[in-house]
């Protein structure tokens, strides 16, 4: 089973339990990690779930999705280069062990 660990703004790092083909947003509301807004459930339409993956898992959770991009525009936090939304990173056992960083806001 994947382990993912989420580090907050504020340094506060929760590491949880995780399912193959999950989305890293799905674990994050699962477990009560307020970080991860979501707002508009996966979709796709809200940039409320933003994450910077750890520059260490950046390759391995892969490049974004079509459309990822134009919505990571309007998140609230300021865009990196490892920035994603969460809710488009899928879980493998490839990603066991994976880290990512949360913003200081979603919205
Ligand atoms: S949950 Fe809304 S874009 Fe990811």
């Amino acid at each position: 089973m994947p382990k993912i660990t989420f580090v907050e703004f504020d340094g506060t790092k929760t590491t949880v339990d995780a399912q193959e083909g999950e989305s890293v947003m799905s674990v994050a509301v699962a477990n009560g990690i307020d970080a991860v807004v979501a707002e508009c459930g996966g979709s796709m339409m809200c940039a409320t779930c933003h994450c910077y993956v750890d520059d260490a898992w950046a390759e391995k959770t892969g490049e974004r999705m079509d459309g990822e991009d134009d919505m990571l525009e309007c998140a609230a936090s300021e865009l990196r280069e490892t920035s994603r939304l969460s809710c488009q990173i899928k879980i493998t056992d490839e990603l066991d062990g994976l880290i990512v960083h949360l913003p200081e806001d979603q919205i």
